[in-house]
């Protein structure tokens, strides 16, 4: 372990929660380097939705890299790309009846989400973007002026501008009709609100503690939007490729966003990859106004082309999910009512869960404890409050029900 505390940033923060050397992994399991086994509750904060080394997965990259094919290309027209843009157009767009240009912006989330940010603001010619209470949008300074977590924002040693915060959904417990400020601010000339270019949210929020917006406040913002003219852009880096279920979580809501941000589980092993997905008039970038070298990662393309066709040629994922989401909706209620005394309140959708404490120092207490069980956890929300449940979605039933018991032994030791 010494070259990590001697060499690697203090920066680091997943390593000091989970103290262990990982060397091996597969489906939803990792082993350290003293042969013990991890259950994977985790998944790459959502990277890995189809768990680790999908055997699927590894064989369409093996092929690609023993024919000595293409891995870097930037935005040049590759084989692979080809391929992923033709999958994603065939299983996720058209079935859909969703119509979309596929920006790749570079490879993380907070690519796509500047890339957004960036078109949003050209596209309608305004700076303001609205944001919500407890949003997560990445570390660049554009996503981390839409963040809400005040640890992060501090880390920008500038001022975070051009971005309002508004209460997100539930935040102000339903005592305020929930767009009424908003609203307000909108219609009300000497408000001080510039009229924004859009809105940037999160359908689930995973960073900010599991928070579930309904279908209902979703649909009342998509109006809101078209209302006042601003671009209403959905953040499913986190939650999108079938997290929640369908494949896109603002599906349920059934509202059609301007702008769609995805990556983590968009290149399907693990491997960077990001998306921006434009609405075509709104496709004004000059060519190579906004670039980046990594933006033509191509096993990332040929993995994340295997995940669609294994996975998205039918909806029998997306029930899987739904399923296993209730039966963790159920472990979890059933978990937390068997603590008495102790606040904790359960929450999610899909296979995106958390426990909420109300003391929030007991979620850092069952995560160490869980991780002393073999069972990997991570905690979420503005105080650390939330542990959070995010398995690959290809879990098997028994490895899922392992967790849960390991879960439900870990809460019990703290609580
Ligand atoms: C909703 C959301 N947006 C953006 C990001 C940033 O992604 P990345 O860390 O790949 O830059 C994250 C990361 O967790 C996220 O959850």
């Amino acid at each position: 372990m010494e070259i990590f505390d001697t060499r690697e940033s203090a920066v680091r923060s997943y390593c000091r929660a989970w103290p262990t050397v990982f060397d091996r992994a597969a489906g939803s399991w990792l082993y350290d380097t003293d042969g013990r086994a991890y259950l994977d509750f985790f998944a790459g904060a959502g990277a890995l939705n189809y768990g680790h080394n999908n055997p699927a997965l590894k064989a369409a990259l093996l092929d690609y890299l023993s024919d000595d094919r293409i891995i870097h290309s930037l935005d040049m027209h590759t084989v692979a790309k080809r391929e992923f843009l033709t999958a994603f157009d065939e299983l996720i767009l058209l079935p859909r009846q969703l119509d979309y240009r596929v920006q790749f912006p570079g490879p993380g989330g907070a690519n796509a989400v500047e890339a957004a940010l960036k078109l949003a603001r050209k596209a309608t010619g305004r700076t303001q973007v609205v944001t919500f209470t407890n949003a997560f949008h990445g570390m660049t300074l554009g996503a981390l002026s839409v963040t809400g977590d005040s640890f992060h924002r501090a880390g920008a040693g500038l001022p975070l501008a051009h971005a309002t915060p508004m209460p997100f959904d539930g935040a102000l417990n339903g005592t305020t009709g929930d767009f009424a400020w908003l609203e307000h601010l909108l219609a009300n000339r000497g408000s001080g609100l510039d009229d924004p270019a859009a809105v940037i949210v999160e359908t689930v929020q995973g960073e900010g503690g599991i928070r579930v917006a309904s279908p209902e406040w979703l649909r009342g913002l998509a109006t809101l939007c078209q209302r006042h003219g601003i671009l209403l852009i959905v953040d499913d880096v986190q939650m999108g490729c079938g997290r929640t279920g369908p494949f896109f979580s603002f599906e349920t809501a059934g509202i059609r966003p301007d702008l769609v941000c995805l990556s983590k589980s968009i290149g399907g092993f693990g491997l960077p990859m990001a998306l921006t997905l434009i609405r075509p008039d709104l496709d004004i970038w000059q060519p190579g106004e906004h670039n980046g070298t990594f933006r033509g990662v191509n096993p990332a393309f040929v993995t994340g082309t295997a995940a669609l066709r294994t996975y998205w040629h039918d909806d029998s994922l997306e029930r899987s999910t739904l399923a296993k989401g209730q039966r963790i909706a159920a472990a979890l209620a059933a978990l937390a009512d068997s603590v008495p005394g102790v606040a904790i309140r359960p929450r999610g959708r899909g296979l995106a869960h958390c426990l909420a404490f109300a003391d929030s120092g007991l979620a850092g207490k069952v995560r160490t404890a869980a991780f002393e069980r073999g069972l990997l956890v991570e905690t979420a929300g503005p105080d650390g409050e939330a542990v959070k449940l995010m398995p690959p979605l290809t879990i098997t039933e028994a490895d899922l029900g392992q967790g849960l018991e390991l879960l439900a032994d870990a809460v019990r030791s703290v609580c």
